[in-house]
């Protein structure tokens, strides 16, 4: 069951969510929770930000959740290994089921700079790699929920007044 309920979300995501091998992601742990949930919700800030932002919010939104779309390709590598390596990983599998162009390769490829060296190019995939850093802090159970919405509000303001 989908627990963010926006019905434009929901539409702009649906292929992915309900393919058989998205849904796998449900059944790997990750931060504490699952694969699945973790995508789920970076897709969901990142639907919010980028669209208010007035962004590529629809190519954004699916990009994030197909950031971390693998299951045990790096079960064997040390942890530098796997920070490294997993966003070609997921970005090998999703271009086998869906057609990405440059931003959302750019978003998928470089979410975990600076692990994987060159710096995001667009706009949006700096919003998902920061999205994801906050997120992997509160599913890790770092900060609380109040935290976590009090620091989305303050990257979305820093955000804006950087940049608009
Ligand atoms: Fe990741
Ligand atoms: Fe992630």
């Amino acid at each position: 069951m989908m627990k963010y309920k926006n019905t434009e979300f929901y539409k702009i995501i649906k292929d992915i969510y309900e393919l058989d091998e998205v849904k796998r992601l449900d059944k790997c742990k990750h931060h504490g929770i699952t694969r699945l949930d973790h995508c789920l919700r970076v897709s969901y800030y990142t639907y919010t930000i980028t669209k208010a932002l007035h962004l590529n919010y629809k190519d954004a939104t699916r990009a994030a959740l197909l950031h971390d779309f693998f299951t045990d390709e790096v079960s064997g590598l040390k942890m530098y290994g796997r920070f490294s390596k997993h966003p070609k990983i997921a970005y090998n599998n999703a271009s086998k089921y869906f057609k990405l162009n440059k931003l959302q390769k750019d978003i998928i490829v470089k979410h975990m700079w600076p692990c994987t060296l060159t710096p995001p190019k667009y706009f949006e995939s700096w919003i998902v790699d920061i999205i994801d850093d906050i997120s992997a802090v509160f599913e890790r159970g770092y900060v609380t929920r109040k935290e976590l919405q009090f620091g989305a509000s303050f990257l979305y303001l820093f955000i804006l007044s950087r940049f608009r």
